[in-house]
């Protein structure tokens, strides 16, 4: 098989990591595809710029103009990790028009804009693949996708924002202020460039309607998801709820009895013994019931730039097994049901 060309959308956090576990694992990778994968050219905002991103950049090309990973043939595999909403969407959307698969982290754009992306990636007879929009390095989606392929999934229950656990588990086990765990969270790497979205539950809510999606095989918009966030919880809460034999998580809740859903995000009181409750500090876990399988936790890196870059080469891995066997794949579930939200309970 030829070498196999990928065009990188950023050079940031994540897509460094890329670079860096195709060179770590280039043996591997060409063990399982039968050949070769490199980054053959990769935007940037600034070619020039001195970058020392860890590895050997093997012969990729920087460039700031678009078109130059977009327009150019060789390239069959799009990674896009630049993030952002309408520049990704423009990009993703000119990648399928020139017959480029695509594979992205970008959570937000997949919450907002995933039907959009998934109908031009069917017209286009392309791939899209998204498996680390959502908990990071944890393969949740095929997790619950092939994972639950004939089971029938009656709730989800998620730790998927790693800054609000966080700040959580340093408040309540370490008596830490709400301003002082933030702090950390930002100095460690892991909040959104403006937190909000974090404390406000935004980022939570994006991953569970992917989450939900996927799961209940029916269309779940970002505004059928109910959000309150992190940023009223009182110390004193923290401290009444381990009296009583609980601790409070930031849950992404999402059930399906089979005509209504329920999916929000909220602070929750769990019981000290829920698998929940043990998902400590950045972590996220996603807490699975499935009908025939019963319980089932993912557990794992929710952020960070290799465990997300591994959840992005695994789409590649994907991506260019299809390419191989001559079919196309993606994430994506035709959904079976109509939507019906249940009403919030006052
Ligand atoms: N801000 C996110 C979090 C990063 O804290 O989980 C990973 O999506």
């Amino acid at each position: 098989q030829n070498n196999v060309a990928v065009g990188l959308l950023g050079v940031g956090v994540v897509g460094s990591g890329v670079i860096n576990l195709i060179e770590k694992h280039q043996e591997k990778l060409a063990h399982q595809l039968g050949c070769g994968v490199y980054v053959k050219s990769a935007l940037v905002r600034n070619p020039d710029k001195a970058r020392d991103i860890g590895a050997d950049m093997n012969g990729t090309q920087l460039t700031a103009d678009p078109d130059a990973v977009l327009g150019d043939p060789e390239i069959d595999v799009v990674v896009e990790v630049m993030g952002g909403i309408e520049e990704a969407r423009e990009a993703i959307l000119k990648a399928f028009a020139a017959k480029k698969h695509v594979v992205t982290a970008n959570k937000d754009l997949v919450a907002l804009h995933g039907g959009e992306l998934h109908e031009a990636a069917e017209r286009n007879k392309c791939d899209l693949y998204y498996e680390a929009s959502v908990a990071g390095g944890i393969p949740i989606l095929r997790g619950i996708t092939d994972g639950f392929a004939s089971d029938h999934i009656e709730q989800l229950m998620g730790i998927v924002n790693g800054t609000t656990n966080y700040i959580m588990t340093k408040m309540s086990q370490e008596g830490l202020s709400y301003e002082a765990a933030l702090k950390q969270a930002q100095e460690r790497g892991f909040a959104e460039a403006d937190p909000a979205s974090d404390v406000e539950g935004l980022d939570a809510a994006r991953k569970m309607a992917i989450l939900g999606r996927l799961a209940f095989s029916t269309y779940i918009n970002l505004e059928d998801v109910e959000v309150t966030g992190i940023k009223d919880v009182d110390p004193k809460d923290l401290e009444y709820g381990d009296s009583l034999g609980l601790t409070m998580k930031l849950i992404g809740f999402a059930d399906f009895d089979g005509t209504q859903v329920e999916i929000n995000v909220q602070p929750a009181l769990i019981s000290k013994d829920h698998p929940l409750a043990g998902v400590k500090n950045e972590y996220n876990a996603v807490y699975v019931y499935g009908e025939a399988v019963g319980e089932a936790m993912f557990y794992g890196a929710g952020a960070g730039s290799m465990p997300t870059a591994a959840a992005v080469m695994s789409d590649v891995v994907a991506v260019i097994k299809n390419m191989h066997r001559g079919v196309t794949g993606s994430q994506f579930v035709e959904p079976r049901f109509e939507k019906q939200l249940k009403e919030p309970e006052q």
